[in-house]
């Protein structure tokens, strides 16, 4: 989708949202995995890449905030 010439900004930032979303669930659930294996080096590791995630969906979401806000300023 993010390759074809068709798709709006404001789609692409769409998707990219729901993709980043989708890691930091996935995450999540690994730490949780983890968690009950009692594998805490994994669960030190899975953090370190949930909290990077959490960054990405915060970049992301001013981004599309940021896109919303000047959109609606030139109707
Ligand atoms: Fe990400």
């Amino acid at each position: 989708m993010l390759g074809d010439p068709r798709t709006t900004l404001a789609q692409g930032l769409h998707a990219l949202m729901i993709a980043e979303v989708a890691d930091k669930v996935g995450w999540e659930h690994l730490i949780a995995l983890a968690q009950d294996l009692g594998q805490t080096q994994l669960v030190e590791r899975f953090r370190k890449a949930d909290k990077q995630e959490q960054e990405h969906v915060q970049r992301v979401s001013r981004w599309l905030s940021a896109y919303t806000s000047a959109t609606a300023r030139m109707v």
